[in-house]
């Protein structure tokens, strides 16, 4: 199984260079299955229903997030109407959501996709490696042809840490949440396929994919005023990784990072 996952699609640049870019991306890679983190899908701070539906428009199967998930009111709401809008598991118990799922394709191979947070750095969730385990428990790996997790987390040192702990148990470990892509895609010493960071899809031309003037002011000036900056909103990139499973095992086969137009695309 071939899939593709994006990074942390940011406002509206990140949601036009999927609809921009994704449709031809699917055709020419031949993927079968499409994952995107939304986390910053509206404006920067969340994702609603009706982005949701966008990005499902223009190819996406399953979203991921992150710490911003509930910074849109309305998801609270929403997110048990919705099996392919995933929450960080290890978010407090009770909250509403599923942390992962399983997804079976057209010619009825399945993928298990796993959404988990980081501790370090970021706000407080259950411990991310003791969590894992308990998805792991709870899911068949060998009714499965590709095991997927975004591991979104502020600290590399973490994400490398979480891949060779589940190295040769899943397919793909990625990080997200940082928005800058790493140069470090490799398949791990038991198979298992690792990227740090899988970048951000949305206008490079910023800091992170915010309004880059305001916050170089916010450093150059020592502004510590919590003001949330907007997304900046010129041509975005479609960044992130082309991983495909071996075909007789869940194990990885390649790994490959992509960016398609914008200021850092090919
Ligand atoms: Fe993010
Ligand atoms: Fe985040």
């Amino acid at each position: 199984m071939k899939i593709l996952f994006l990074g942390d699609i940011m406002g509206r640049s990140g949601r036009h260079s999927l609809r921009d870019h994704l449709p031809q991306a699917i055709k020419d890679h031949n993927i079968d299955f499409v994952i995107a983190n939304g986390e910053n899908a509206a404006g920067g701070f969340g994702i609603t229903e009706s982005i949701c539906n966008e990005l499902y428009s223009y190819g996406v199967n399953v979203i991921t997030t992150g710490n911003h998930l509930w910074d849109q009111k309305e998801i609270t709401n929403y997110i048990d109407k919705d099996q392919n809008l995933l929450k960080p598991y290890n978010f407090a118990e009770g909250s509403p959501g599923l942390g992962f799922n399983i997804y079976e394709l057209d010619n009825k191979e399945k993928i298990a996709v796993i959404n988990i947070m980081g501790n370090l750095f970021m706000r407080s969730c259950d411990n991310a490696f003791f969590k894992i385990e308990e998805v792991l428990q709870k899911i068949d790996v060998n009714d499965l042809s590709f095991i997927f997790v975004d591991f979104h987390a502020e600290a590399s040192s973490e994400k490398m840490a979480m891949g060779h702990h589940l190295d040769g148990r899943v397919t793909a470990v990625v990080g997200t949440h940082t928005h800058v892509p790493t140069a470090d895609a490799n398949i791990m010493e038991h198979g298992t396929a690792y990227q740090t960071d899988a970048g951000m899809c949305g206008d490079y031309d910023s800091v992170i994919g915010t309004k880059k003037q305001e916050f170089v002011r916010k450093f150059a000036t020592q502004d510590t005023e919590r003001k949330r900056v907007p997304p900046a909103d010129g041509i975005g990139t479609l960044c992130g990784v082309i991983i495909e499973s071996q075909d007789n095992n869940f194990l990885a086969k390649n790994i490959q990072s992509i960016r398609i137009g914008g200021k850092i695309g090919s």
